[in-house]
């Protein structure tokens, strides 16, 4: 796939960036290099970087994911009569639903409409319980029927996973065709806990960090990504 490596690896060393590119056979995660995406998030990263600039990188990092996690969508022949004459173009053919989880997953939802403006929106609260870091579901209101073809779940952190997975098992007991998940950092077992319950699930992530603290925050990552997009 252009643009994405298979499973790469940014680590911060004595202060200095690293990047560790290994071509590992790990099906189903993309972690993209792009030039864009590595400016983009070390800007995010940055502690100095303020609330409205750090919305705005969410927002071009989340349309960069999104063009490379919508690569295989399915399309159909559509004829088309331009201003010269007939012509067969494509529309897509599937129903996408996009899966914000709130907060944080808030920031993701308007770039990628941009790009599908007749996905389908379906948000699921839940945050983690600061002491236990358990994830705590407060909102879901997946309908009974109709699932979608393609569930895109969007959430900026994939730190222990439990959120993502929460949210995984939701969309697939909806019934969703295939679901896919969306993330700009991602911890190594975060990954891990979402490749042993969906392996099926496809990852798009624009970095994999070094670990989780003991706080279970990502490191070297970028702080609370809620806290920063609102401002709280
Ligand atoms: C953050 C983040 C994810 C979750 C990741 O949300 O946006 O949803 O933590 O952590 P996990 O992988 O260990 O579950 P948070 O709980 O801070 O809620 P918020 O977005 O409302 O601030
Ligand atoms: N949630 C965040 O916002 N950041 C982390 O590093 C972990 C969970």
């Amino acid at each position: 796939m252009a643009g994405s490596r298979h499973l790469s690896c940014f680590a911060l060393a004595n202060g200095a960036c690293l990047i560790q590119r290994a071509r590992m056979s790990t099906p189903n995660v993309y972690c993209m290099d792009h030039p864009l995406i590595l400016h983009h998030l070390t800007e995010l990263r940055d502690e100095t970087t303020t609330p409205r600039i750090f919305r705005a990188n969410v927002n071009r990092l989340a349309t960069l994911l999104a063009y490379e996690a919508t690569q295989d969508l399915q399309i159909s022949e559509r004829p088309v009569k331009t201003p010269v004459t007939h012509a067969t173009g494509h529309a897509l053919s599937e129903r996408i639903g996009l899966i914000p989880i709130l907060r944080a997953g808030l920031g993701m939802v308007d770039p990628v409409l941009e790009l599908i403006p007749d996905a389908e929106v379906w948000h699921l609260g839940m945050y983690r319980d600061e002491k236990t870091f358990q994830t705590v579901e407060y909102y879901q209101k997946l309908p009974e029927d109709r699932p979608v073809d393609v569930g895109m779940i969007v959430d900026p952190m994939l730190a222990t996973g439990g959120s993502a997975i929460a949210a995984l098992e939701a969309v697939t007991a909806w019934g969703a065709g295939r679901t896919k998940l969306l993330a700009i950092i991602a911890s190594p077992e975060g990954i891990a806990a979402i490749q042993e319950k969906f392996p099926d699930t496809q990852i798009y992530v624009c970095a994999i960090d070094e670990k989780l603290n003991a706080n279970k925050y990502i490191v070297p990552g970028l702080g609370d990504a809620g806290d920063r997009i609102f401002n709280t």
